[in-house]
This record gives structure tokens, C-alpha cells and sequence, in this order.
């Protein structure tokens, strides 16, 4: 049985003061004995504040990227060792707005994944399609590449290392979710292409599914045999609904 996790990513939103409030609620919030794993992945200039109010509650921390490098000369840029010492246990990698607006290649995402696995951080690696890609019918072929070039780089030991997020780009902000059965089909490609070389590591990895999952629509998501939790991006701003999604992961 694989538990299940639900990943907040804040992206570049919040202040001291929301994101106090935010995080209180949540941590007030989230039922104890829970089998889910819930992270919050905020702006880096707040992992620190967040570190230090989800002390000793069952909140874990994550960050949204990371450099390829380790420390050093890199203007502006933040190592994974500077993550793993502010209590991060999580990194986000890979997210299509890194792709699509910062340059990412599979080739550079593959990079960070063996970066953060250096230094003991979970990564969350993020595929998926455009939706001229979907359109085109390569979707499966898109995804596979983009999991292929960091099996290639970490080899399939990384892969039970992190966790995946399939994210389809045409669903990420827009209020248009996958059906179920579009997400289950992706999902359950990716589990093959792992088994492929490991039917361990495949039946153990975790698999989320994000692009604007609400608690509306997250039990029926999270009912499909290979969706394991979510990555939720503007519903996580919002606790009640972020703690929602939490109760419907915990649910099925
Ligand atoms: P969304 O974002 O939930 O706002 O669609 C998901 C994500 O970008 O990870």
C-alpha cells in the first residue's frame, strides 16, 4: 500500500502575515494519526518562517526549486544543501512553469534530480503535456521522455527515491481538470515504463496528479488505482480547501 501525500506549492505567493495565518490553520487543522504525508513547498525567502512554525506538527517542508550546483559562485541561486539545512525534505522539480518560462530542459531537470538526491532531499519530479501535445495524441510519448531522461541520468534506484507529479500544462492554473480516467491512463503509463526495469520500484512509486485539483474533485481523482496524492497549486492558499483535499487523500 503506498501512502498517499498531498503537496502544497504556493509558487510566488504570500507575506509574513498570510502565510502565518496559513500555516497555523493548518497545522490546527490537519486530524492527527493520519496516514497522509502533507508538505508545503513556499517561496524560498519563507521556508525559514514555515520551518520554524510546522515544528513538531505533521506538516513537512519542501522548496519549489533549487540550482543544479552545488554551493558557490552563482549569483542568486540556492544549493539543495541550503534547502536540506532549513529543514526542507522536499523539492519541487521540473514544474512546467519552470520549463515553459525559465528554459528547463529534461536534460537540466534530470540534473537537479541527482543533485537533491545527493544530499538526501525527496524530489518531486513534475511531467506533462501541452496541450497542443495532448491534441496531437503524443501525450504518453512527452511524458515518457521527460521520466526517461532522468532514469537515464539517476537510474531507476533515483526514481524510487522521488516522487512524480504528472501535472498536463493545459490543466495547471486554468480551472480545467484532467478526468479521472485522462490522469489514470498517464499514471498508470508511467508505473509500466518504470516496471519496465523495476516492478518494485514501480509498484512503490508515488504518483500525483496536479493541474487544479479542489476538493470538489479530489476524491474522485484520488480514487484511481494509481493516484497517489496531489500537487496543488492555488487551492493550497486557501486551508479549508487545502485541508479538504488532505481529508479526500485520506479518505480512499
Ligand atoms: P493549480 O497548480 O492547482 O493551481 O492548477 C498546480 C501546480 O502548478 O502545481
Amino acid at each position: 500500500m503506498r501512502a498517499r501525500v498531498v503537496v502544497g506549492n504556493w509558487k510566488m505567493n504570500g507575506r509574513h502575515e498570510s502565510i502565518d495565518q496559513l500555516v497555523k490553520a493548518l497545522v490546527k487543522g490537519l486530524k492527527p494519526g493520519g496516514q497522509v504525508e502533507v508538505v508545503v513547498c513556499p517561496s524560498s525567502i519563507y521556508i525559514y518562517q514555515v520551518c520554524s512554525l510546522i515544528e513538531g506538527s505533521l506538516v513537512l517542508l519542501g522548496a519549489q526549486n533549487m540550482s543544479e550546483h552545488d554551493d558557490g559562485a552563482y549569483t542568486g541561486e540556492l544549493s539543495a544543501g541550503m534547502l536540506k539545512d532549513h529543514g526542507c525534505r522536499y523539492v519541487v522539480l521540473g514544474h512546467s512553469e519552470r520549463r515553459s518560462l525559465f528554459g528547463e530542459t529534461d536534460e537540466l531537470v534530470a540534473e537537479k534530480v541527482k543533485v537533491a538526491l545527493a544530499v538526501g532531499l525527496t524530489p518531486i519530479l513534475c511531467v506533462g503535456e501541452t496541450l497542443n501535445e495532448r491534441e496531437s495524441g503524443s501525450t504518453l510519448a512527452v511524458v515518457s521522455r521527460q521520466v526517461r531522461s532522468v532514469i537515464d541520468l539517476v537510474g531507476v534506484t533515483g526514481v524510487s527515491q522521488s516522487l512524480v507529479a504528472y501535472e498536463p500544462v493545459w490543466a495547471i492554473g486554468t480551472g480545467e481538470t484532467a478526468t479521472p480516467a485522462q490522469a489514470q491512463e498517464v499514471h498508470l503509463a508511467i508505473r509500466r515504463q518504470v516496471g519496465e526495469i523495476d516492478k518494485t520500484v514501480a509498484d512503490e512509486l508515488r504518483i500525483l496528479y496536479g493541474g487544479s485539483v479542489k476538493a470538489d474533485n479530489a476524491e474522485e481523482l484520488f480514487g484511481q488505482p494509481d493516484i497517489d496524492g496531489g500537487l496543488i497549486g492555488g487551492a493550497s492558499l486557501r486551508v479549508d480547501e487545502f485541508l479538504s483535499i488532505c481529508a479526500a487523500a485520506e479518505m480512499n
